[in-house]
C-alpha cells in the first residue's frame, strides 16, 4: 500500500494533506534559486542515515541503521574530523581524516512515479562510491568529482519501503594533493520522467550567431523513446528571457521508433538579444516540452546565454567581438571551514568573492565544480575555465586518478561537457594539469584523445591544459602545446614573446603564476594580443596543499610541504583571499592593475622580530597588513606599501607630510615608504594634477574591547541549506579594528538556525572548523549560520572573556 493510501484510510483529508505535503517537502524539494525546478527533478538530500565506518551488511535492505547519525546532505565527514598529524591525508589533504562512511536513506515511491523512469542523480561523491536500491548494487564510481546517475525503475518497491545505500570510500591515500573531503559532498536529485523524454543532459543550447540586433539559439535535443511501440511526438521549445519574456519558439513533429533516440535540431532567432558578459550576465531559459496529444510528457528547463567567443592569436579572446584579458584566479572546491560541502550558498558567496576582488576569470583547478558554482558564475557574470583532471595516465600519488583513466577518462570527460556546456560562463575546456608524462610522445596522443573526444560533443569552446616546464627546453613541449587549443602555461609567461616569434599562431594563457609576479604578468597580458590572460595560483586559500604561499621566520622548517611536514599547517595560504573570505593586500594590487573600480590602498610590512629574519615561499608574498598597530615596535622603521593607480601619492603620518612618491606604471602602480613607527593616524593620498583626489587611513587601535559583527545577509531561506555569513572583527572602544586581537570567541545561535562552521585566516590554528569557539587572528574570525527546515528569528551571541558581546539577528524564511 502506498503511503498516501495508508494515511488516508484513518485520517481526515486536510491532515492527509499536511502529511503528504511535509513528507514531500522533506523527502523531496523542488529548489528554485539556481536548479529550474520541475517535478521531474526534485531535492534528495533530506533525512539521510551516515555511519562512520564499513560495515558489509549496510548495503542490504533490511540492515538495521536505528542508531546511525540522522543527517541532511550535502555532507563532507573529514571537515568534522580532527586535523592531526597521523592521519593519512598528510599535508596534501590538511591531515584530515578520510576513510570509509556509508550513506542510507529509506523512503516510499510515491505512486505517480509508476510506469516512469527513475533515477537517482549524484552532482559528486568523493570518492569510489557505490550505491544500492533495496539490497541490488547498481555500480560502483571512482571519480569523486564527476556527476553521474543510475536508473532506479526496475527496482523499485511500490508497496513497502525502499532504500538506497551509498558506501563511500576514500580510504586509499593518498589520492589528491589537496583537500578533497569524504562523502556525498554535493546534492541527490531524483529525477522521475516518461518512458517519452529528453534525456539526461541532453539538450545542448549553442549561440551559433551573435548580434546586438539578432541572435540565433540553436537548441540541439536529443529525444529517447523506451516504450516497445514507435510514438509521434511534438517537440515545443521555448526560449525566455529575463522577467519570463516570450523570446521566441519552435515546435517540431517528430517520429521516434520502438526504443530509439534522436537527436533534433532547432534554430530559434531572438531579436534584439540581451548579451551575456561578465558585467552584464543575462540569463535565458530554453524550455523544451515533449507533447503527445497536446500532453505535456516531459518538460526540461536549461540556462544558457547569448554570447559568442572567439579565441585568435591575433585578437585574444573576444567575447561579443571585444577583446577580454582575463584576470583570472585558480581555485580548489572547498569552502572553507564547511569542507568540501557545495551548498548553494556557499559557492555562490564563493563567486561574489572573486567578483568583488576584480577577477573576471576562474579555473576550476584540477576538477570539475558544483552545478551550483557554474550557475553562481552565470548569474553573478564570471568566466571559467573549467578543468577535468590532475593526472592521466601516469600519478603524482599512488591512488590518484590515474589508477582510473584508461578504464574512465572518457566518461569522466563527457560527464563534464555534457552536463556544463550550456553555461554562458564556461568558455574553455581544460585536459589536465602538469601531467606528469609531458614531454613523450604518449602525452601528445592522449591530449589529443581527449580533446578529440570533447571536441565530438562541443566545437565551440577551446581546449587547453595547464602545462609546466619539465627540466628540459621548453619547446620540446611545443608538440604537445600543439595538440591544444590554447596553450596553457604554469608558471612560464616570461617565455611567450620569444615563444610567440617561434610559434606565431599560438594562443597563450598562464594557467598558474606566484602572486608577487602580479605586475610582470599583468603587463604581459596587458600587452600582447595572443596572451589572453593570467590565471594566479591561487584566487582564495584552501585546504590542504599545507603551507603553500606560507612565510616563516628563521629557524623554523624550511621549504614547501613536499620536502617537509609542515604540520600544524593544514592549508594553503596563497591566495589573494583568505579563507575566511579577506582580501589580502595582494588581492587589492591585482585590482587596482587590472580595474578601474579601486584606486588606491595602503598596508604594511611586517617587520621581523630582531634577530630573525622573514623568509618566503615561492608561492607567498611578504606579510602585509591594514595596520598601524605596532606597539613593540615604536621608534623602529617600518615598511609602507602604497598601491595607486593616481600618477603620484603623498604619506602623512598624524598630518605631517613624510613624502610624495610617483605611481605610474613605470613604478609598477606601488611606492614603498620606510618611517620610524609612532602611534597615530597614518594617511595615504592619491594626486591627480596637483589635486588630493583620494584617501585611505591606518588608525592605530587601543586595546581590544568590543566585537564587531557585520552579516553578509539578514535574512535567509528555511530551507536548511542557506547560510549566512559573518565576519567578526574585534575592535577597541572607538570601533578600530584591533589587528593584533587573538582572542578566544564563543558563538551561539538561538531559534532556527545552527553555528555550521568557523574559522580564522590562520592556516596553522588546528582547532576544529566545526565547533562554536575559535580564536580571532589579526584581529578577525568568521562564522557561518545555516538555516533548518523553520522559519523565525535567529538571535547569534557572540562572546569573549574581557570583551562586552555583540549579537545579531537574522531571520529565516520560508521559500
Ligand atoms: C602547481 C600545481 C598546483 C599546486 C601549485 C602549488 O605546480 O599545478 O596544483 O600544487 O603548484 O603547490
Amino acid at each position: 500500500m502506498s503511503l498516501f493510501k495508508s494515511i488516508r484510510s484513518s485520517v481526515p483529508l486536510i491532515k492527509v494533506i499536511t502529511a503528504v505535503f511535509l513528507f514531500l517537502a522533506c523527502n523531496f524539494s523542488a529548489r528554485s534559486q539556481n536548479h529550474p525546478s520541475t517535478s521531474r527533478k526534485q531535492l534528495f538530500d533530506y533525512n539521510w542515515k551516515f555511519f562512520l565506518g564499513d560495515s558489509a551488511a549496510a548495503g542490504t535492505k533490511d540492515y538495521n541503521d536505528e542508531h546511525w547519525r540522522k543527517l541532511d546532505l550535502p555532507h563532507d565527514w573529514s571537515i568534522e574530523g580532527e586535523i592531526n598529524s597521523k592521519n593519512p591525508t598528510k599535508g596534501s589533504g590538511g591531515y584530515f581524516p578520510a576513510g570509509i562512511g556509508w550513506y542510507r536513506k529509506t523512503f516510499k515511491a510515491p505512486v505517480e512515479w509508476k510506469g516512469k523512469n527513475v533515477s537517482i542523480y549524484f552532482e559528486g561523491v568523493y570518492m569510489n562510491s557505490e550505491v544500492f536500491i533495496n539490497g541490488k548494487s547498481l555500480g560502483v564510481y571512482p571519480y569523486g568529482y564527476s556527476s553521474f546517475s543510475y536508473n532506479l525503475s526496475p527496482y523499485l518497491d511500490f508497496n513497502g519501503d525502499n532504500v538506497i545505500a551509498v558506501r563511500v570510500d576514500n580510504s586509499q591515500q593518498l589520492n589528491s594533493r589537496w583537500y578533497s573531503g569524504s562523502g556525498i559532498y554535493r546534492h541527490v536529485w531524483m529525477i522521475a520522467t516518461d518512458p517519452v523524454h529528453v534525456a539526461n543532459w541532453g539538450v545542448a543550447v549553442t549561440t551559433p550567431n551573435v548580434s546586438s540586433k539578432m541572435a540565433a539559439v540553436q537548441v540541439k535535443t536529443l529525444v529517447r523513446n523506451e516504450t516497445h511501440s514507435p510514438q509521434s511526438i511534438v517537440l515545443n521549445t521555448q526560449l525566455w528571457g529575463a522577467d519570463a519574456k516570450n523570446a521566441g519558439k519552435n515546435q517540431l513533429k517528430l517520429e521516434l521508433p520502438a526504443n530509439d533516440e534522436k537527436e533534433v535540431v532547432q534554430t530559434i532567432k531572438v531579436a534584439g538579444p540581451l548579451l551575456w558578459t561578465p558585467e552584464t550576465p543575462h540569463i535565458y531559459v530554453a524550455q523544451v516540452q515533449v507533447l503527445k496529444d497536446k500532453k505535456v510528457l516531459d518538460e526540461t528547463k536549461t540556462n544558457f546565454g547569448i554570447r559568442s567567443i572567439k579565441f585568435s592569436a591575433d585578437s585574444g579572446f573576444q567575447l561579443n567581438g571585444k577583446i577580454v584579458k582575463l584576470n583570472g584566479g585558480c581555485v580548489h572546491h572547498d569552502n572553507g571551514c564547511l569542507g568540501a560541502v557545495a551548498f548553494d550558498r556557499a559557492e555562490e558567496r564563493r563567486i561574489e568573492l572573486l567578483k568583488a576582488a576584480g577577477f573576471n576569470a576562474v579555473r576550476t583547478s584540477h576538477n570539475p565544480p558544483s552545478e551550483a558554482f557554474l550557475d553562481a558564475c552565470d548569474r553573478l557574470g564570471l568566466l571559467v575555465m573549467d578543468e577535468a583532471f590532475d593526472c592521466w595516465r601516469v600519478g603524482k600519488n599512488m591512488h590518484d586518478y590515474s589508477v582510473s583513466f584508461d578504464k574512465w577518462w572518457k566518461r569522466d570527460l563527457e560527464a563534464m561537457v555534457l552536463r556544463d556546456r550550456n553555461h554562458p560562463s564556461v568558455i574553455m575546456w581544460s585536459i589536465g594539469n602538469e601531467i606528469p608524462e609531458r614531454g613523450t610522445p604518449e602525452s601528445v596522443k592522449t591530449a589529443k584523445m581527449l580533446a578529440a573526444a570533447i571536441k565530438k560533443i562541443d566545437t565551440v569552446r577551446p581546449v587547453t591544459s595547464a602545462i609546466v616546464e619539465n627540466g628540459k627546453p621548453w619547446p620540446t613541449l611545443d608538440s604537445l602545446m600543439a595538440a591544444h587549443d590554447v596553450g596553457g602555461y604554469n608558471y612560464h609567461l616570461g617565455a611567450a614573446p620569444s615563444d610567440h616569434k617561434r610559434v606565431p599562431s599560438r594562443i597563450i594563457v598562464q594557467t598558474e603564476s606566484y602572486p608577487r609576479d602580479a605586475f610582470v604578468n599583468w603587463d604581459l597580458v596587458t600587452n600582447n594580443n595572443y596572451v589572453i590572460g593570467d590565471f594566479v595560483w591561487t584566487a582564495m586559500d584552501y585546504l590542504g596543499e599545507s603551507g603553500i604561499g606560507r612565510w616563516y621566520y628563521s629557524g623554523d622548517v624550511p621549504g614547501e610541504h613536499w620536502e617537509n611536514d609542515l604540520f600544524p599547517w593544514h592549508g594553503a595560504y596563497c591566495g589573494d583571499v583568505d579563507i575566511t573570505g579577506w582580501r589580502k593586500p595582494i588581492s587589492h594590487y591585482r585590482n587596482i592593475l587590472y580595474n578601474h573600480t579601486e584606486k588606491l590602498y595602503m598596508a604594511v610590512r611586517e617587520p621581523a622580530p630582531d634577530p630573525l629574519e622573514i623568509k618566503e615561499t615561492w608561492w607567498s608574498v611578504w606579510p602585509t597588513w591594514e595596520s598601524w598597530t605596532w606597539p613593540g615596535d615604536v621608534g623602529k622603521p617600518l615598511t609602507v606599501d602604497v598601491y595607486s593607480k593616481y600618477p603620484s601619492v603623498r604619506l602623512y603620518l598624524n598630518d605631517k607630510l613624510i613624502a610624495e612618491k610617483p605611481t605610474a606604471v613605470a613604478q609598477q602602480h606601488k611606492a614603498e615608504f620606510t618611517l620610524p613607527y609612532s602611534p597615530g593616524r597614518l594617511k595615504a593620498v592619491g594626486v591627480e594634477n596637483e589635486k588630493e583626489v583620494e584617501t585611505t587611513i591606518l588608525q592605530t587601535s587601543g586595546d581590544a574591547a568590543k566585537i564587531k559583527l557585520t552579516a553578509d545577509r539578514k535574512e535567509i531561506t528555511a530551507d536548511g541549506q542557506d547560510l549566512c555569513y559573518i565576519n567578526v572583527e574585534i575592535t577597541d572602544s572607538a570601533g578600530v579594528l584591533q589587528p593584533n586581537a587573538s582572542n578566544r570567541l564563543v558563538f551561539k545561535a538561538e531559534g532556527p538556525g545552527v553555528v555550521f562552521g568557523v574559522a580564522n585566516g590562520d592556516m596553522k590554528d588546528t582547532d576544529p572548523y566545526k565547533a562554536d569557539t575559535r580564536k580571532a587572528w589579526h584581529g578577525r574570525a568568521l562564522v557561518v549560520i545555516k538555516s533548518t527546515h523553520n522559519a523565525g528569528d535567529i538571535k547569534l551571541r557572540v562572546s569573549s572573556a574581557g570583551l562586552s558581546g555583540a549579537t545579531l539577528n537574522i531571520r529565516a524564511v520560508t521559500e
